[in-house]
């Protein structure tokens, strides 16, 4: 197959963990007779650097000529980073939300879920671990206080500042659809997280899931409000399969979700528009402290190359075949320094490696199956 991906390396750990992603990706299209063209696209703080702006129309142009795109990760050390003193709409992330609303990318799937061998790596009790959880954050993209209006004035003499959060009902209705339709393929229950208690936009949005559901009977429909979800993902994650929320409220529980699995360095993300097209990176960020160093864990990154091989290119056996070598590498005790037991656990038997490291054996572990 002849596919042509679009890849923004970034900013921070970005580079990093690409060149691992990129790795196994060759080592997939040599052993299953793909051809993999990589178009390098600028974006973030690097685009800033050699452009002026975080996305120039030209990086846009070539998204959308690309039959998907594999992203790192953007943003610096806002303390430190000169892109920090640029406005807010020249900022690196700028750009992202730029390329989200340029090529609709509305749905975003965050999976989360407790790998078997990382339970030790996981901060939450045994007792609520149990058999291990497994949920997908279904996060509106393109809309609501990320996309709203917003100002920074002054009145009567004194600084003021608003953004606003905005729904239409077709906006709400498309990513409903979407969360319906992924939990049919699940364990059928959508957890619809909202703020209707005190929030407009929330009171709509629930009246509209609650009709998209009439469409899906097979699927249990539960309102959750914000706080109290970011409490129940502490208390019984197990109780979780599709989340389906709006733009901020996802961007925060996807994060507490992530880091209730162990790491946020195994977990991988895809957007999508209506099309087969997406975006795939992973869900963690450009973690500036840690970049160069050679230590940040790639698995994201390239489980991401999966999903994009599943689900924009349709080859599935690829796909299963890089998760099966990533549970090898772990199952062998293979470990990023993210990933290590907590402290007072068993550490037998495992190795703590590098990134590079990390990226040849999962490459390996493909070759030998
Ligand atoms: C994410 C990130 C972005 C977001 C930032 C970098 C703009 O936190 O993808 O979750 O808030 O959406
Ligand atoms: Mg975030």
């Amino acid at each position: 197959m002849n596919c042509n991906i679009g890849v923004i390396r970034g900013d921070g750990i970005g580079p990093e963990i690409i060149t691992e992603a990129l790795k196994v990706l060759d080592t997939i299209a040599g052993r299953y007779d793909h051809n993999f063209n990589y178009d390098e696209i600028l974006m973030g703080g690097c685009s800033i650097d050699a452009t002026g702006v975080p996305l120039t129309d030209g990086a846009i142009a070539q998204a959308k000529a690309a039959d998907a795109v594999l992203m790192g990760s953007i943003g610096g050390d806002a303390k430190t980073s000169t892109w920090y003193k640029l406005p807010a709409d020249k900022r690196p992330e700028a750009g992202l939300l730029g390329l989200r609303k340029a090529l609709n990318l509305f749905a975003n799937l965050r999976p989360a879920y407790l790998f078997p061998q990382l339970k030790a790596a996981c901060p939450l009790r045994e007792d609520i671990i149990g058999d291990g959880f497994d949920m997908l954050i279904m996060r509106e993209l393109t809309g609501g206080l990320y996309f709203g209006k917003r100002e920074t004035t002054e009145v009567d003499g004194k600084r003021l500042a608003y953004d606003t959060l905005t729904y239409n009902e077709d906006e709400i209705r498309r990513i409903a659809i979407k969360s319906f339709e992924i939990a049919m393929m699940r364990n059928k229950k959508v957890t619809s997280v909202d703020k209707a208690n005190v929030l407009d936009s929330s009171r709509l949005w629930r009246a509209v899931v609650e009709e998209v559901a009439t469409d899906f009977p097979q699927v249990t429909l539960e309102h959750m409000l914000v706080d109290n979800a970011a409490m129940q993902l502490v208390k019984d994650p197990k109780q979780f399969d599709v989340i389906l929320t709006e733009n901020m409220f996802g961007d925060i529980l996807s994060d507490e979700a992530s880091m209730v699995t162990g790491s946020i360095g195994m977990l991988s993300s895809a957007s999508f528009n209506e099309s087969k097209f997406g975006l795939y990176e992973p869900s963690g960020g450009s973690a500036p402290d840690i970049a160069g160093k050679g230590i940040a864990n790639p698995i994201a990154t390239i489980l991401s190359a999966g999903m994009m091989l599943r689900y924009s290119f349709g080859l599935e056996l690829e796909a299963d075949v890089i998760e099966k070598a990533i549970n090898n590498v772990l199952d062998r005790g293979f470990r990023t320094i993210d990933i290590m037991p907590m402290p007072g656990e068993d550490t037998s038997n495992i190795t703590q490696v590098g990134t590079v490291d990390m990226g040849d054996l999962i490459c390996r572990a493909i070759d030998t199956f």
